[in-house]
């Protein structure tokens, strides 16, 4: 491996340590602190780490479910319930097992070459969890609660947060809202709300100037959500609307900083620096806008009844009708659940389509010849793509492998989950209940097992034959098994729809992102709820002449 290769993969690997290890470290300060040394220390020190691993694996029989405190000879005493984090990405990008670390080189598994490793350089199901995590996590149905990370959110009971029954039952109460009905509103929807990202974008053209672009896909996301979740316009576009974008988009970055810097988690400490403070006043914003729409909602109902005894159209319940239904239905009348349950939406709907469609577009210029050809595709197979359809859409492969690729990098970074039950994983036995899982769709979305190019921007691994390849669970943006996203098919219909219309009117070019070899290493980026980049989408656009370019 070349020195800046090897930089880079260090470089990357202390990134997602940094990120990862002190995700997984909550309670008193200074002992998460320690821990997150010792584990970060045993990847910037190699030899260290393998002592570690070495030593770990030869005197504890069964590690993985190592109870009480026992003695770890460069470490000293580890307590009960520590957690430990092996590091596959690391380990199996060692350059001292592997003859080429980063390529996709099947022949390191030729048995001449399997012998001069040793057995524990290659553990892809880990000696603690020899599955895939998709199977084994997160389709396992005694591992469906939320790890207690989620409770930084600050908004107990629903849905993306709520563990056991009550879960359950919220989910089953909901699901009609995700019901293929809810698909077809996306064409009459984008078609009225389109227009206002087009003028904007026309405004920008003309100007020439460099612009964040979510800042223009943020506020028709909220209107299309309104639109067809809730069956209320807000007309969000039309309105200033910088505060919103703006409580949206650092709602999920302070969530993300306050999991991954422990030292921000107790309560008191978040208060003292002021990020409590600021994270209720982007609440409040999003607080405030959802209870306008609450009222407008009310309303409407209130008429809707008095004209047709009905609270809503026969065969048009959305999202929101569901929850008021269950609001009026009940005796305590929780406002502010109600608030929490409609605002969860506008986050869950609204950022995640957003910064993927922002993505797509301004990949189509730091890529040259992926925008070009997506434009081609686009030109030759949509007749009126300014006015694309979900029909239209189904038509343009090619868009589909580049939605795909930019969801395998940028996706939802991990998921937490913690067993109920002890659970049977597979070639493991037992793991504990309460055991703590982090699955890193990072990881798992960039092995390079799975990738023929696991750092690079590469829409061909969407290729039919290349997927035929892969396991099942070894691309899950959207999670899998019972907690799965259930706004899945809507994001992906709508994000198509979105970049159809967007690149078939406007060239969009990267005013700062250059082509990479791995956007971890080489970008500046940050946790939202999917990968940001830190200094926003950063673009310019400029009006296609498609007879012309
Ligand atoms: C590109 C867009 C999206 C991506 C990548 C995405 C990804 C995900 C992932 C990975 C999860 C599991 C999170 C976890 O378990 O911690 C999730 C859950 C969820 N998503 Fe999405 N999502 C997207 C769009 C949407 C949309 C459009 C909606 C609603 C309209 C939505 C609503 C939800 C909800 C309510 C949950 C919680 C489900 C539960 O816990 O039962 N998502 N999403």
């Amino acid at each position: 491996m070349s020195s800046q290769a090897h930089a880079d993969h260090q470089t990357c690997i202390l990134r997602q340590l940094k990120y990862f290890v002190f995700q997984f470290l909550q309670g008193s300060v200074t002992v998460a602190t320690m821990v997150s040394w010792v584990c970060l220390l045993s990847g910037v020190f190699p030899e260290v780490g393998d002592k570690l691993r070495e030593e770990i694996d030869s005197c504890v029989e069964d590690a993985p479910n190592a109870t009480g405190s026992f003695h770890v000879k460069y470490v000293g005493t580890v307590p009960e319930n520590t957690r430990f984090i092996v590091f596959l990405m690391s380990l199996h990008h060692d350059a001292r097992f592997w003859e080429k670390p980063h390529e996709f080189y099947p022949e390191h598994f030729l048995p001449e070459n399997v012998k001069k490793r040793p057995t524990s350089s290659f553990i892809p199901f880990s000696t603690g969890m020899r599955e895939c995590p998709g199977k084994s996590v997160l389709r396992n149905p005694n591992c469906y609660d939320k790890d207690a990370t989620y409770n930084f959110f600050n908004i107990p009971n629903i849905l993306f947060t709520a563990n056991g029954e009550p879960w359950a039952t919220e989910r089953k109460v909901v699901s009609p809202a995700y019901s293929p009905r809810i698909i077809s509103a996306i064409d009459p929807t984008y078609s009225h709300r389109i227009r206002g990202l087009v003028d904007a974008l026309r405004k920008r053209a003309a100007t020439g100037e460099v612009f964040n672009l979510i800042e223009h896909v943020l506020p028709m996301a909220i209107d299309t959500i309104c639109d067809t979740f809730m069956g209320i316009s807000i007309d969000m576009q039309a309105r200033d609307n910088a505060k919103y974008v703006k409580a949206l988009l650092r709602i999920p970055d302070l969530f993300i900083e306050r999991v991954v810097i422990p030292v921000y988690q107790p309560d008191i400490i978040y208060s003292l620096t002021g990020k409590k403070k600021e994270y209720q006043s982007y609440a409040n914003v999003l607080f405030a806008l959802v209870r306008e729409v609450l009222e407008k909602k009310m309303e409407h109902r209130a008429e809707l009844r008095q004209t047709s005894g009905a609270s809503h159209e026969a065969g048009t319940k959305l999202f929101l009708d569901i929850l008021l239904d269950k609001f009026e239905a009940s005796e305590k009348k929780d406002m502010d659940l109600l608030t929490y349950e409609t605002g969860e939406l506008f986050v869950a709907g609204t950022v995640t389509i957003s910064t993927m469609v922002s993505w797509v577009c301004l990949l189509s210029g730091v890529f040259p010849e992926v925008g070009d050809k997506l434009r081609a595709e686009i030109d030759s197979c949509v007749e009126d793509a300014p006015n694309a359809t979900i029909e239209d859409c189904a038509k343009l492969e090619y868009l589909d492998l580049v939605v795909k690729e930019a969801l395998r990098h940028f996706t939802v970074p991990f998921i937490a989950r913690k067993a109920k039950k002890d659970i049977q994983v597979p070639d493991v036995g037992t793991v504990p209940e309460n055991t703590r899982f982090l699955v890193s769709l990072l990881s798992l979305h960039h092995d390079a097992r799975y990738w023929e190019k696991p750092y690079e921007f590469y829409p061909e691994h969407f290729l039919p034959e290349n997927v035929e390849k892969r396991p099942k669970f070894a691309y899950i943006p959207f999670s899998t098994g019972m907690r799965d996203c259930p706004g899945a098919k809507y994001a992906i219909q709508s994000m198509k729809v979105e970049v159809v219309r967007i690149l078939s009117q406007f060239k969009i070019a990267s005013a700062r992102m250059k082509p990479w070899k791995n956007p971890f290493t080489e970008l500046s980026l940050g946790f939202g709820f999917t990968f940001v980049p830190t200094r926003g989408w950063l673009v310019t656009a400029e009006l296609r002449n498609q007879s012309s370019d």
